[in-house]
């Protein structure tokens, strides 16, 4: 995805999820100290902090830090200390650093195209595992790919007189294993747009045997799979898969 300048500040409004107290026990259970890949707006990484744990993000996206900066200011100074972000990515990143919980939520690893640039990154993220460390991750699960396209419009109200619509376009190419999106932000007052936004990108749709051959690749060996962040039991249907690894 783009995650171009602007649009940061409405990123949270969509898509509300559960997946705080799953990030939050396995921090607790690994020595509290984690690292968020693609921390983004700091929407998860200021909810572990809060809870006690040391978490540091990181991000290729400066726009995304901005408002992770700007969103951690609105929190108590026990809470801004526990948290750390450095501009970097996953393809490419080495903070010296080893941490007992390594994340990467919000299907975020399915921004990483290419096969190589995957392996690679999942070859960083292993080099941040400290021993005894888990690596968990969230990625969709499309039980049945099919050619489709469709869109679809949310709207927020922000107050009285102002509301973000979003309208969004996606097509899925089953051969290539990949989703094109394209999201369209537009700041209304009073029914008049104040400002518009448009985000585009691409990403890949992973099958389970994909995820579990790219992880052997890798060096991790699954120790939990989920169908949800509840821990409920992965079947065919589930559309989504949250993965525990740890390094082999
Ligand atoms: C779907 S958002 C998730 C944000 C946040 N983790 C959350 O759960 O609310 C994906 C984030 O990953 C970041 N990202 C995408 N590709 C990345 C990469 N190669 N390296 C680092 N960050 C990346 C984007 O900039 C964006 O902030």
């Amino acid at each position: 995805m783009s995650y171009r300048e602007g649009a940061e500040r409405f990123y949270d409004l969509f898509g509300a999820k559960d997946d705080a107290p799953f990030y939050i026990e396995l921090a607790h259970s690994h020595g509290d100290r984690a690292l968020e890949l693609g921390v983004g707006t700091a929407r998860l990484a200021i909810q572990l902090a809060r809870e006690g744990v040391e978490t540091w993000g990181i991000d290729n996206s400066p726009h995304m830090l901005r408002a992770a900066e700007a969103n951690l200011r609105r929190e108590p100074p026990e809470v801004r200390s526990r948290v750390r972000l450095e501009l970097a990515d996953v393809r490419g990143f080495n903070l010296s650093e080893r941490f007992g919980l390594v994340y990467f939520p919000s299907c975020s690893f399915d921004h990483i195209l290419l096969k190589e640039d995957q392996v690679q990154a999942l070859s960083n993220i292993r080099e941040h595992v400290a021993p005894g460390g888990v690596y968990a991750f969230e990625l969709t699960h499309i039980p049945e790919l099919k050619p489709e396209s469709g869109w679809f419009v949310q709207e927020k109200t922000l107050d009285e007189h102002r509301g973000v619509v979003r309208t969004g376009y996606h097509r899925t190419d089953p051969e290539k294993r990949t989703m094109t999106i394209n999201l369209w932000y537009e700041l209304c007052h009073d029914g008049r747009i104040l400002e518009r936004y448009f985000e585009s990108g691409e990403v890949c749709i992973h099958s389970p045997e994909g995820v579990r051959a790219l992880l052997e690749e890798a060096g991790f060996e699954v120790e939990a799979w989920y169908g949800g962040h509840d821990k409920r039991e992965f079947t065919p249907e589930s559309e989504l898969m949250v993965v525990v690894a740890r390094p082999s």
